[in-house]
This record gives C-alpha cells, sequence and structure tokens, in this order.
C-alpha cells in the first residue's frame, strides 16, 4: 500500500485534466466509492492495529489534501468553461432586431367587418347563402325573365352538371328568397358575399367581387325607412356625413327601383375621372321588394312589405381607402397590401 506513490498519480492526474468532465473521472479513480483511495480506507481494518492507525492517518490526510486540490482545479475548469462558454453565445444586444412579419386584414375583409358590424347595431343578422346556385334562386324566385340578357351564357358562369342546371351565383340576392323561405317576418338580413359575372376586367370590373345586400321586411316598411338607414350606414361607414340622391330605376325584383347615388370622395363631388366628372357616383341598387317576390318566398305581400338593397363592398372599399383599380384587390401584390 504505497500511500506515496497514490499521491503522486493522483496530483499528476489532477494536473493533467483539462476539463470538467476529465477532472470527474479522475476524482471518480481516487476518491469515488470505488476509487483506490476509498477501498484503501475501507480495507483497514484488515490490518494490524498500529499499522492500521499508521496509513489510517496517512489515507485520510491524503484525503483531505486531494479533496482540497480537486476543489482549487474545479473552480479554476469551471471559471476556464465559462469563459469559453460566454464568447462562444456572446449577443450583441445593440444589433437591430429582426422584424416578425405578422399577417393583417385584407382590405375586403376590414370593409366587410365594417358594413357588418354597422348593421348588425341595427338589428340586422349577418347571414351566408351558397356560391353555386341553381335558376330558380338565381333567377326565377327573383322574378328575373326567361328571356333576361343575364340568363345568357355570356353573362353567367353556367356548370356542366347533369339534369339541374347550377350556376356560380350573378348577385347575392338569392338568399334573400332561402332566408324568407326559413325565417318569418319580420325580417333584418345583411348578406355579404362573393358572385361571379362572365365580364372582361378593366379598372372598374372583375369576374368575381363582392355584394353586401340587405333586406328588410314587417308590415308597415316604405322607401323612407330605406333612405334612414342607408343614410346612416354610408355616415358611419365613411365616418362623416354623406350627400346621397335617389334615382328611379329598374330592377326585375323590386317596383319600384332605385338606384342610389353619393358624392364622389375622390375629387369631392367636384367631378373627376372616377365619377365621369359628375361628382356623383352611383353606389347601391334597391327598391321595394316585388309582390310576386314576396309570393315566391311564401308571403302574402297583402300583409308583408320591405325593402332589398344590393351594394359592391368592393366599391365601397375603394371610396373608403381612395383605391383606384379593382383588380389591386384580386392581385395579392404586397406593394398594395402592406399599405393597409
Ligand atoms: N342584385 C342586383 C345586382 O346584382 C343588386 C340589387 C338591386 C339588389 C336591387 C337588390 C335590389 O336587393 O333591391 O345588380
Amino acid at each position: 500500500m504505497d500511500i506515496k506513490a497514490l499521491k503522486n498519480r493522483a496530483i499528476s492526474d489532477i494536473a493533467k485534466a483539462k476539463d470538467l468532465p476529465e477532472l470527474n473521472l479522475v476524482f471518480k479513480k481516487y476518491l469515488d466509492k470505488q476509487g483506490e483511495l476509498t477501498l484503501i480506507l475501507r480495507s483497514l481494518e484488515e490490518l494490524p492495529k498500529l499499522r492500521r492507525i499508521q496509513v489510517g492517518q496517512e489515507a485520510n490526510q491524503l484525503k483531505a489534501y486531494l479533496r482540497d486540490i480537486f476543489d482549487k482545479k474545479g473552480a479554476g475548469l469551471k471559471e476556464k468553461a465559462m469563459k469559453v462558454a460566454e464568447k462562444k453565445e456572446w449577443i450583441d444586444i445593440t444589433a437591430p432586431g429582426k422584424k416578425i412579419l405578422a399577417g393583417h386584414l385584407h382590405p375586403l375583409t376590414l370593409a366587410k367587418r365594417k358594413v357588418e358590424e354597422i348593421f348588425q347595431t341595427m338589428g340586422f343578422s349577418v347571414i351566408e347563402g351558397p356560391e353555386i346556385e341553381n335558376e330558380w334562386y338565381n333567377f326565377d324566385a327573383l322574378n328575373i325573365p326567361k328571356d333576361h340578357p343575364a340568363r345568357d351564357m355570356w353573362d353567367t358562369f353556367w356548370l356542366k352538371t347533369g339534369r339541374k342546371k347550377l350556376l356560380l351565383r350573378t348577385h347575392t340576392s338569392p338568399v334573400q328568397i332561402r332566408y324568407r323561405e326559413k325565417n318569418q317576418p319580420p325580417i333584418r338580413m345583411l348578406v355579404t358575399g362573393r358572385l361571379f359575372r362572365h365580364e372582361a376586367t378593366d379598372s372598374s370590373h372583375e369576374i368575381n367581387f363582392y355584394q353586401v345586400e340587405g333586406l328588410m321586411v314587417d308590415k308597415d316598411i316604405s322607401a323612407a325607412n330605406f333612405k334612414a338607414i342607408i343614410q346612416e350606414f354610408l355616415n358611419r361607414f365613411f365616418e362623416k356625413p354623406i350627400s346621397i340622391r335617389l334615382r328611379p330605376s329598374f330592377f326585375p325584383f323590386t317596383e319600384p327601383s332605385f338606384e342610389i347615388d353619393m358624392t364622389c370622395l375622390i375629387c369631392q363631388g367636384k367631378g373627376c375621372s372616377v365619377c365621369s366628372k359628375t361628382g356623383w357616383l352611383e353606389m347601391i341598387g334597391a327598391g321595394m321588394v316585388h309582390p310576386n317576390v314576396l309570393k315566391y318566398a311564401g308571403l302574402n305581400p297583402k300583409f308583408w312589405q320591405g325593402f332589398a338593397f344590393g351594394v359592391g363592398l368592393d366599391r365601397l372599399t375603394m371610396m373608403k381607402y381612395k383605391i383606384n383599380d379593382i383588380r389591386l384587390l384580386y392581385s395579392g401584390d404586397l406593394r398594395f397590401l402592406n399599405q393597409f
């Protein structure tokens, strides 16, 4: 049992350890449960008494001594390791941050939500209808005759189906019928949805766009109610008083029908290219629901009456945000979209 030799070996091993894991191994070799020095201390009782005292003393002294230099060496290595880690994990706190790209709402969605919110506060329910329609809902139930040009294949996208003639809806008005079939008056409903038309595209025409369709049915509804509601809506949507005018017009599903113009917000009514120099913009188609249309939806026109209207959501959006080309709304061009 050469304690001195053991001491020399241990000191040299500790000195050679380059990092904490290596030092750990050296600790295991000498001082752990199965370490050389531990085993010596454990076997002391097998020795004769005098020798036991002598070896015991030496071994315990060595144990204390080794523990001490282990601790010192360990502290040194730890500091060294921290310095290396600090260097490796250095963060430049003065560097500009990386901007996280967050999505945002499309201008049409912003406008849609605003329109829906305004009508909801006036008691209208916001509902949806199918984008694929049949002839009955899109045309017949709305009093649109068989020979109407809108039913031509050049105005409407017809689907290639078997017996039933299906089409991509050309307006949101069919939802009026669907809603009336399932809901009894009094009715206040609003639809914002996509529609499709066989059109050549230009700055104000697209093959698909959005409409806001409104319907109010009750026992005592007049055009004056309509005018008040639409005036309130426009004022709130554009966040300022808007001048409007009603002109007589024609739609098969309303009688009488009218068109609502509003002052052009691009030129403040002075006249510009967007309003064809008139200062007015045609915004809304509307009228008192035609008695036939009430009948087709199962309501007796003697008791019930109401108004309906349809507005282009794209037009509202373009006026609100001063956008001069409808195609920008569908282009997916980030240079445009990032402005909202
Ligand atoms: N559906 C018509 C269109 O697409 C818009 C419209 C006009 C809707 C008058 C209505 C209405 O509800 O009463 O041009």
